[in-house]
């Protein structure tokens, strides 16, 4: 194993994701000495570049965790080293062979294993993917290439792109990258429901009354405007990292935890789902507002966005299995840009108990809650379980109170970016977090038709203010299935 070494080329390394969160994943994995003892990391883009000023650009974005400071300086120096840059264009032949031998003098005569990290805009994909494996395949070892959303824009498009990328590249080559199945609570999803008695037997239509996936940003499409207008909030969340989440959440048990077993079940699943109609969804975007005497801006006034768009930067959606697991419970979705809060979480709404015995030892309606359970992705990670409990005194009076799994307090570990667990697994070759070419079909298959319904009939979207609570229209929606959000009450 020693004799083997892996290089790592970031395919449009100034771009805003690999400053942002390839390149500190990377020194991440390197301070914690995962990666292989012979690594080499490239930068590739077209804009003219030393070592020196990559190594420079790469310096700025690198921290180190909380708890780990010493040394850290020291690492960062030896990390940096390991840093190189190409430049070059990305549908150059030429410019990638030249790539490639660079990467061999890197090698040596050493097995050479190489990982492409594909971070470029969606139109220069498909020839990139040609120059790379083209030019710089690995002769005597394994080539793979990491790719990021979006992977078309509907079905037909997405195809089209799959059809392309194979000409190049084997499917086991291609890791299709959904950051969310990077992030610790998606992980622990399945840990969750397979690895304790008390939740699976619970998890089905006969206890579960509904099951909400909420995503929120408290930021507009600040300077992405040009790419979001494009694809809008059900591409670029619901499509992928929502529904993503649903399959984990609503899958049936996988033989083991292969990945290929595992995402079969994710697949079965999708496709046992109903695509989405029209009438159960809404969507929004949001509009200019005043508050404290600063405006914030509407989508629209992003310099990147055409006048008049009708993107939507929210949207709320009613989704449904048809399988005898979950049939008739909705499966509830909810996700924009420019809300109150930033927050990802999973509540499940547990059906009333029938003819509780303490129903008028609560002060309010409000009081009483059913279970609900939540799993709160991002921030502040934790795993919480409403129940109703007696309030300590003399009386027998009930509230509702919280069983309460806070990581912060119970783990003292800074948690992984969710980056860094994805690189590690793609150069361990372990493809249990990234999306198959069937999964992704199946996905686009659900969002299709609707997608194409908003455009050809130009729905206008709700208008909500910036930093509000979003449309009214997501709770007319979820009242149409006797579901109230759970984010919107009093407590967390
Ligand atoms: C990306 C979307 O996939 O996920 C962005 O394109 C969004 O619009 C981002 O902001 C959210 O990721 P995270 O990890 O910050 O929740």
């Amino acid at each position: 194993e020693n004799e083997s070494t892996v290089s790592i080329t970031v395919v449009g390394a100034s771009g805003d994701l690999a400053k942002k969160k390839i390149f500190p994943a990377l020194f991440a994995l390197y301070y914690e000495d995962c990666l292989p003892k012979h690594f080499t990391v490239y930068g590739y883009a077209r804009s003219k570049m030393t070592d020196a000023e990559l190594r420079n650009m790469v310096s700025k974005t690198l921290t180190c965790r909380i708890d780990k400071r010493e040394n850290c300086g020291e690492k960062m120096e030896q990390f940096l080293k390991r840093c190189f840059y190409h430049s070059g264009q990305y549908d150059s032949q030429e410019n990638f062979a030249q790539l490639d031998k660079k990467l061999k003098e890197h090698e040596g005569r050493r097995v050479s294993n190489r990982l492409f990290y594909l971070s470029i805009p969606p139109n220069i994909f498909i020839e990139a993917v040609k120059c790379a494996s083209l030019s710089a395949s690995s002769g005597n070892g394994w080539t793979r290439v990491i790719v990021e959303k979006p992977f078309g824009r509907d079905s037909e498009s997405s195809a089209a792109l799959t059809k392309a990328l194979k000409q190049y590249l084997a499917e086991d080559q291609i890791f299709r990258i959904d950051h969310y199945l990077g992030k610790e609570l998606v992980e622990n999803l399945s840990v969750l429901r397979f690895s304790n008695l008390i939740f699976e037997p619970l998890w089905s239509r006969q206890y579960i009354r509904n099951v909400q996936l909420i995503f929120s940003e408290d930021f507009g499409t600040e300077g992405r405007g040009g790419y979001f207008d494009h694809y809008g909030i059900i591409r670029d969340i619901m499509q992928n990292h929502l529904l993503q989440i649903l399959a984990l959440f609503a899958m049936e048990t996988p033989v083991s935890l292969d990945a290929e077993d595992i995402r079969n079940e994710k697949v079965k699943v999708l496709r046992s789902m109903r695509p989405l109609q029209l009438e159960n969804v809404v969507i929004g975007q949001y509009k200019s507002h005043n508050k404290g005497g600063v405006t914030y801006p509407a989508y629209t006034d992003d310099k990147t966005v055409p006048k008049g768009s009708l993107t939507p930067t929210f949207a709320a959606a009613a989704l449904f299995i048809d399988n005898a697991r979950w049939d008739g419970v909705p499966f509830l979705m909810k996700a924009g840009k420019a809300l109150h809060n930033k927050r990802a979480e999973i509540r499940v709404q547990f059906r009333h108990v029938p003819g509780n015995l303490y129903n008028r030892n609560f002060r309010t309606d409000l009081d009483r809650a059913t279970n609900e359970l939540v799993i709160r992705v991002q921030p502040d990670e934790a795993i919480y379980l409403k129940i109703n409990n007696k309030v300590p005194g003399l009386g027998m009076r009930l509230d509702r109170s919280n069983l309460n799994l806070h990581y912060a307090a119970r783990y003292s570990k800074e948690i992984p970016d969710a980056y860094e667990r994805l690189l590690l697994d793609a150069i361990e070759g372990e493809r249990r977090l990234f999306i198959r070419s069937d999964e992704l079909d199946a996905a686009w298959e659900l969002f299709t038709p609707v997608l194409a319904e908003l455009e050809v009939k130009k729905i206008i979207p709700e208008y909500y203010p910036y930093g509000s609570r979003g449309p009214v229209g997501a709770h007319y929606l979820a009242a149409r299935y006797n579901v109230r959000w759970g984010d919107l009450g009093v407590e967390q």
